[in-house]
């Protein structure tokens, strides 16, 4: 199902049952980034209404991949930090566009804590286009604004990242809403959606996050 307030090239359907997803909350899980496979969830000893939302975690990946994807649930307390890249920081807290060397897509469902968010590409820069920060990149490059910059850029993923441009207004993709959205791949006849991972903030419960 697919909202007026969405740009076109990202749409999002509603999962079942979303209520259920703070049931299985208490669990508290302290790495980074834990994969929550079907046995490990199958394994959990929660209440009923943990079960019930377990048993729709195991069949929202049956259906997804039942289209021939490979979905991935993990729970989320923090994602690494890009602290060398200076001038355009390359990691998920940054708004930026998938790219795949072939035609495809990105599914995201936030099931729990703060959900991923949005942001249109007509309220949208590329980082390498704001002159500062191509003049930054520049110096690290140590060399002209040709070909082989632009090779560099892209190695790098700096011209996947982008800057809201105000007065933009980010959106959330909300909790309980499977999306799919746009990727960057050679050919495509749309814009990659534009999107970020939310801060997780320490005491904020974790994550839980659907991703193919
Ligand atoms: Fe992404």
């Amino acid at each position: 199902m697919s909202s007026s307030r969405l740009p076109s090239n990202a749409e999002s359907t509603p999962s079942a049952g979303s209520a259920h997803w703070p049931a299985i909350s208490a669990k508290s899980w302290t790495e980074g980034i834990t994969a929550l496979d079907d046995s490990r969830l199958t394994a959990l000893a929660v209440s009923g209404a943990g079960r019930i939302a377990i048993e729709i975690l195991l069949e929202d990946q049956r259906l997804i991949r039942a289209l021939d994807l490979s979905p991935v649930l993990d729970c989320i307390r923090a994602y690494p930090r890009d602290e060398e890249s200076e001038a355009v920081p390359t990691d998920v807290y940054s708004f930026h566009a998938d790219r795949a060397p072939v035609e495809t897509d990105t599914y995201l469902c936030t099931y729990h804590g703060a959900a991923s968010e949005g942001l249109r590409n007509d309220e949208a820069q590329r980082r390498v286009d704001i002159p500062e920060t191509r003049a930054k990149l520049l110096k690290a490059f140590g060399g002209e604004d040709d070909e082989d910059f632009l090779e560099y850029l892209t190695e790098n993923s700096y011209d996947l990242h982008y800057a809201p441009v105000p007065p933009a207004r980010p959106f959330s993709f909300g909790v309980g809403s499977l999306w799919r959205i746009a990727v960057d791949y050679p050919g495509s006849p749309v814009p990659p959606c534009i999107h970020r991972a939310p801060e997780t903030l320490p005491g904020e419960p974790p994550r839980l996050l659907l991703i193919s």
